[in-house]
């Protein structure tokens, strides 16, 4: 009996080791993607977010489902915990002075920076040749991402945004609005083909050539010379240009006239 449960003991041991295994090695990989640096304010020090919710009861409510409030980073200290105040800034003072707008408490709804003190790889897309124009203010992260809320990817503001396409049509109208020849690329979102931050391709494009489309359209060579794309011999066509700037399919994004995409 001693021994059954010596047995046991080891193997609970050696369950604990691979458990504490799995887990600093998934801290390491968040660690890769994010650095843990909340921002800083000036003589201010962390309160909880329990004090928060004496007058945020709202956020507090809804923040425990969010995927920041479940971010599960054993073994990374974030000063101050995982909490409001790893966006807004350790916040004694603001509790201090009673709160208020611009009282000693960070917004990042008016500069993403404290976004990026976190979220460097996120900066770096933010500064590739092709680029939502988030780091020149004239865009926000709250406008793909609400920082609060169950689903981060839907819009701030809470309107019915469920799914990603509708985040983007919010602005981008015309390559969203219903069509008669709908390409069914889109069904699988805007982000199979564009990056959404940014990219070194044109249109912030995932791929600047013809291996955008033949991810899902086949290419398949029949006999030695002739390429054939969706049942069309495609051979000369493809020496024009991309799928898309050859004038062979410039309504990527569907058709109203023409179920081959063509305007
Ligand atoms: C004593 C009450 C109180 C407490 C506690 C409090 N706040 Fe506030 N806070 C306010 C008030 C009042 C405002 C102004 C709201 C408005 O004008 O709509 C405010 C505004 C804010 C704003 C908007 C600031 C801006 O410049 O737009 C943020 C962000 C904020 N609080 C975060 C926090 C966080 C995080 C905590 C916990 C560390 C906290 N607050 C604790 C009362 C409080
Ligand atoms: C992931 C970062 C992040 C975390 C964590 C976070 N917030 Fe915010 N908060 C934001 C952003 C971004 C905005 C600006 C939203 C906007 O402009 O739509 C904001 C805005 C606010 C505001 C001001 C809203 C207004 O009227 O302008 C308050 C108050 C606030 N947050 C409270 C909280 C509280 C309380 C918590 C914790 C329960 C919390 N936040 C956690 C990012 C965060
Ligand atoms: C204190 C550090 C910190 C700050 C500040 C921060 N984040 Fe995060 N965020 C993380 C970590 C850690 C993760 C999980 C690992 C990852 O995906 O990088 C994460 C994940 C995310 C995700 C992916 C969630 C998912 O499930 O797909 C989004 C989107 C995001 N953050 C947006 C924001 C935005 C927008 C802000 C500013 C309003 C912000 N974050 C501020 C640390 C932070
Ligand atoms: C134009 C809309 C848009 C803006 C603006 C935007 N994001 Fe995103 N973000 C997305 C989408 C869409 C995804 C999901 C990408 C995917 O599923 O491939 C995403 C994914 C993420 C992720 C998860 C990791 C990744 O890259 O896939 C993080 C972290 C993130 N965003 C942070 C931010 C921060 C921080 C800001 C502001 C500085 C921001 N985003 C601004 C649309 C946006
Ligand atoms: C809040 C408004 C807004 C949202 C939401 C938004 N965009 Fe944009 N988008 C812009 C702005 C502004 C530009 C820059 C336009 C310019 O420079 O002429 C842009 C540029 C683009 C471009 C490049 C256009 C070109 O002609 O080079 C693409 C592609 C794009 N967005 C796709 C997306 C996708 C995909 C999403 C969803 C993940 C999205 N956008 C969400 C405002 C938005
Ligand atoms: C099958 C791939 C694919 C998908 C999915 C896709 N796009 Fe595009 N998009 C493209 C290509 C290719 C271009 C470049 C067209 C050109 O240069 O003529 C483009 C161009 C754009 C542009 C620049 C303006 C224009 O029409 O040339 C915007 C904005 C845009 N897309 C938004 C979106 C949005 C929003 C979604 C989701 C509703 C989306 N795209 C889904 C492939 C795609
Ligand atoms: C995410 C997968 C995906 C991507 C990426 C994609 N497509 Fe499609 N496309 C489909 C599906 C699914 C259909 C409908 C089934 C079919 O006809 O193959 C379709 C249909 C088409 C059709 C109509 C075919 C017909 O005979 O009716 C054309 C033309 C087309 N796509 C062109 C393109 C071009 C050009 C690109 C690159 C800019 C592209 N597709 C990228 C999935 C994709």
């Amino acid at each position: 009996m001693n021994l059954w449960r010596g047995l046991l003991g080891v193997a609970m041991i050696a369950v604990l080791a691979l458990v504490g295994f799995l887990a600093s090695s998934c801290s390491t990989l968040v660690k890769q993607r994010a650095v843990l640096s909340p921002p800083d304010i000036e003589g201010a020090t962390f309160v909880g977010n329990t004090v928060c919710g004496e007058c945020h009861t709202n956020y507090t409510r809804m923040f425990h489902d969010s995927p920041h409030a479940r971010l599960n980073i054993s073994g990374v200290k974030v000063p101050g915990g995982i909490g409001c105040e790893s966006c807004h800034g350790p916040g004694s003072r603001h509790v201090q002075h009673g709160g208020g707008r611009g009282v000693f408490i960070v917004n990042p709804g008016m500069s993403s920076e404290a976004c990026f003190s976190c979220h460097t790889e996120t900066h770096a897309e933010f500064r590739l040749p092709q680029h939502h124009p988030v780091i020149e203010q004239q865009m926000n992260c709250v406008q793909c991402h609400d920082p609060h809320g169950t689903d981060i990817h839907k819009t701030a503001g809470g309107h019915a945004f469920a799914r990603l396409n509708e985040s983007c049509a919010e602005c981008h109208r015309e390559q969203s609005r219903m069509v008669i020849f709908e390409h069914e690329a889109l069904r699988e979102g805007c982000v199979t083909c564009h990056a959404p931050h940014g990219s070194i391709n044109d249109k912030l494009l995932v791929q600047r050539d013809n291996n955008l489309c033949l991810k899902c359209h086949a290419q398949v060579q029949t006999s030695p010379g002739e390429i054939f794309i969706g049942n069309t011999p495609h051979t000369a066509f493809l020496q024009r240009g991309t799928c898309w700037t050859s004038g062979c399919h410039t309504a990527v994004h569907g058709s109203n006239v023409d179920s081959k995409l063509r305007y």
